[in-house]
This record gives C-alpha cells, structure tokens and sequence, in this order.
C-alpha cells in the first residue's frame, strides 16, 4: 500500500472490508494458533519522564518497587507451570539492575525454563544489549511510538530520536528478534504521521509490532487530552497486518483496557498474540501506565482462564511452540 493507500484506509467510512482483508492475511501467513506471552512487569523505577505515561519519575502516586532477581525467577517458573513457551520481562526505564545481574537471570530462566525471553527495559548502550543477548536474550521490545520527530521530541522530553533508532539497529545486528511500535491517538498525531508509522514499521522489517491506543493519565502533563480510539487503533493494527504479512501482531492490554471486547477485536482484524500478565497480584496496581488497566486484581491463574477461554470462544487455538520470528 502506498502512503495515500494507507491514508485512505485510516480513513474509510466503513472499515468491515479492510478488518475481513486482514483477517485473511493473518490466517494465511500466521495460521489460527495465537501465541501467549507471559508478561512479568518486574520494577515501575523508571529515570525517564514520558509526558504520557504513568510511570514518569516525576509521578510522585505510584510506590515503586523492584523485584528480586529470585522473585522474577521464582515468577517466570510460574508462567512455565501456566503452559507459557515465552515471558516477556518488562520495567521502566534505566533501571537498577546491574547488567550482570540481569545476564545471569536471563541465563538461569533460558538454562533451566526453556522458555524463550524477551526484554523491554528500555534503551542500554550496545555492550549491554550484547551482553543480554549472549545471555540468551532472544527478542527485544521498544516502541519508536512515533515517526514524527517533532512528536517523539515534545512527548519524551530525556530521549532523542535518533538514538531510539539506533538502539532499534544495534538490536538487529545482534541477532535479536526486534520489536517495536506506536501508541494511536497521540495528542498532535495525524492520519499522516501513522501512515508514516506503518512504512518505517515496514522498512525496519520488524519481528514483532505493538500498538495500542494513547489513553490520558491523570497524573501526567496530558492530563484532560483526548484518548486514541479502538476503532482507529483497529483500522492501523488492520494496515499493519496488511502491509507487513508475517509479523507477530498483540492484542495489547491497552486494547482491552479501553474496550471491554478490544482484544477479541483486535484478534479478529489482525493480532495472532496475547500476553496474559503475569505478575504477582501485589504489584499490579503500581504497574499503570495509564488508567482503567485491566486485570490488577487478578492473579496468573485467572488471566490464563481467562485468555484461553478467549482465544476458544474465538475457534482459535493456542499455539504449542514459543512461537518464533517467521521473518528470519
Ligand atoms: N497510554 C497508552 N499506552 C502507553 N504507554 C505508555 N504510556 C501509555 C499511555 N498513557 C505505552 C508506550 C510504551 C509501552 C510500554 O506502553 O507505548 O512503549
Ligand atoms: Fe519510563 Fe517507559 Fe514510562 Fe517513558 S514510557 S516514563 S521510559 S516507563
Ligand atoms: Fe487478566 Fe482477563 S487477561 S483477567
């Protein structure tokens, strides 16, 4: 598709015929199986202040916390007992742990859990993504959450674009399976900078594709800003799809946090992925990027039920391998 292609798409008054195209296209390159990750949200510390998000060093409500290494351990052996293949191991960023410490852990779930791990703790220098990917790191997570340079810049104030990007290319030298994405509904974002979104998506050859609808946090400077919505979070999971065939595509949890179907949807125009939430219960509440997260009062139990349930009353199945890059 072209950029006006795509543009027009974001756009169409009656979206049924782009979510059934991408519904195909999922079916045909990626198959009906849906691949679970269990996701361990293992410390909100975070030395970076994001305008949109909850876990902001300057959010003064949220009490922070870190788990042990043992802990995160002890958690990850839990998503194994649920009959996960993989655990996706996420914190804020510029965190805490010594690099060393992490390398061992990463070590110790891929030596004893078979399980394949991957990381989204943010941007490192090169030797420590090295260092986590001989390890046995596999996959690696960070949005580029907008093409738009202007919009990156004014909404995270302590990065750059540039080095984002370069952190996405270090990454995929190292053998990583890479993925990336956008937040939709971004205050200031157009049509435009998401169509331009989809091409940069396409032209990094991503692995793997996350997005989900911007929603306001209350204890943020976007405050009162208007939320993206599941339609238009949709119609772009639907392009992505389209455009990029074999990608791994979520149903986010910010999906089904403002829509209580939008997961079910978003698997029905596109997503082949769920990450059930791993975490211990008493965590939970203090890992809120934004409000009207869904399940923190449940336990990992009650997400597997509730995922599996999903994924059958969808005639899916869930997938019995760790669910791989298809790209590579
Ligand atoms: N609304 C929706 N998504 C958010 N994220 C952070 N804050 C918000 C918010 N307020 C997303 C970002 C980040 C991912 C972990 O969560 O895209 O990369
Ligand atoms: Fe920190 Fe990530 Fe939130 Fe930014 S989006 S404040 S880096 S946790
Ligand atoms: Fe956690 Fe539904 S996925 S309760």
């Amino acid at each position: 598709m072209t950029r006006d292609e795509i543009i027009e798409q974001l756009a169409v008054k009656d979206p049924a015929a782009l979510f059934a195209e991408a519904d195909r296209v999922r079916k045909e390159n990626v198959g009906d199986a849906v691949h679970l990750r269990g996701l361990i949200e293992f410390s909100n510390v975070c030395g970076k202040d994001c305008l949109y998000c909850g876990l902001r060093r300057s959010n003064r409500h949220v009490g922070r916390y870190r788990m042990e290494v043992d802990e995160i351990y002890a958690t990850a052996r839990q998503a194994v007992a649920l009959g996960y293949k993989s655990v996706v191991m996420q914190s804020g960023e510029s965190c805490q742990y010594p690099t060393d410490d992490m390398c061992r852990l990463v070590a110790r779930i891929k030596s004893d859990l078979n399980l394949a791990v991957t990381l989204s703790i943010g941007e490192k220098t090169r030797a420590e993504y090295a260092a986590l990917k001989d390890a046995g790191a596999d996959r690696f997570l960070l949005r580029f959450e907008t093409s738009s340079e202007k919009l990156f810049g004014e909404l995270k104030p302590d990065s750059s674009y540039e080095e984002r990007m370069r952190c996405l290319g270090w990454l995929r030298e190292l053998g990583y399976q890479v993925g990336s994405g956008i937040m939709v509904g971004l205050p200031g974002q157009t049509l435009a900078m998401i169509a331009d979104d989809i091409l940069l998506m396409k032209k990094l050859d991503l692995d793997m594709i996350g997005i989900g609808p911007f929603i306001a946090n209350p204890q943020t400077p976007l405050e009162g800003s208007s939320c993206g919505t599941l339609d238009l979070t949709l119609r772009t999971l639907a392009v992505i799809r389209i455009v990029t065939r074999n990608t791994h595509l979520p149903a986010t949890t910010a999906m089904g946090s403002i829509d209580k179907q939008g997961r079910q949807k978003a698997l029905k125009c596109g997503a082949n992925v769920l990450m059930p939430n791993v975490t211990p219960t008493k965590y939970r509440a203090q890992y809120q990027l934004y409000p009207g997260k869904i399940c923190i009062e449940d336990k990992p139990g009650d997400c597997f039920l509730c995922i599996s349930g999903m994924v059958k009353m969808l005639g899916r199945t869930i997938a019995d391998d760790p669910g791989h890059s298809l790209k590579r």
